[in-house]
């Protein structure tokens, strides 16, 4: 599949991805960022893992953001399970270089208009690192609103800070 948008495009993560995805995730601010499940370093063996199993995992859908003819990001969805059902939770990341452009903005606003679409979901939330003001500018510009700051709730880094939730719901 693939969602075409003005500056990238979102598409399945494909075998030809694998270099691409470990020189552009392989970056600590990155991964400053990201759960401690994001790999760092992001090893060629990590990029062709995520390729062929992680990405493909049941209850989540990942596409890569394709800039210029290559996987430069990713962005995804994990569904929740049991009375969370109609819940999902967003995540993304995107290559260094690529930064201040627009792109996550169009991603998250297009991957959110696909997942209200084609799946039965009632509400999307982000968690984010209070500390990352890039991230919740995109999840405002996208229609995102804050919910609430869970004090405390990450530890990263050998440091503990809060979360900050961002919602949309189905309108
Ligand atoms: C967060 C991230 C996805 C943003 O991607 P992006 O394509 O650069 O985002 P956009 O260009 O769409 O928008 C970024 C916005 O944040 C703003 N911004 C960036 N850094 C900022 C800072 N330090 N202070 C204030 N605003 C900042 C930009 O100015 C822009 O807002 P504007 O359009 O109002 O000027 C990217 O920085 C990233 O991958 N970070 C590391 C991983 C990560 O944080 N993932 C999200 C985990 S919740």
């Amino acid at each position: 599949m693939i969602i075409q948008l003005k500056t990238c495009s979102l598409r399945t993560w494909q075998e030809g991805d694998v270099q691409s995805l470990s020189y552009h995730a392989n970056n600590l601010n990155i991964w400053n960022n990201m759960r401690d499940v994001f790999p760092h370093p992001y090893t060629i063996e990590k990029a062709a893992s995520w390729i062929q199993e992680g990405s493909k995992i049941k209850g989540t859908f990942n596409l890569a953001i394709e800039v210029e003819g290559k996987a430069v990001g990713g962005i995804g969805l994990i569904f929740k399970e049991d009375v969370y059902r109609r819940t999902a939770e967003i995540g993304y990341w995107l290559g260094e270089e690529y930064r201040g452009r627009g792109i996550m903005t169009e991603a998250v606003k297009a991957l959110t208009e696909y997942a209200f679409t084609n799946f039965d979901l009632a509400r999307i939330y982000a968690s984010v690192f209070d500390s990352n003001i890039a991230s919740v500018r995109v999840l405002e510009k996208a229609g995102y609103r804050f919910e609430a700051r869970l004090r405390k709730n990450i530890t990263k880094n050998g440091q503990t800070f809060d979360d900050l939730i961002y919602s949309i719901i189905r309108e």
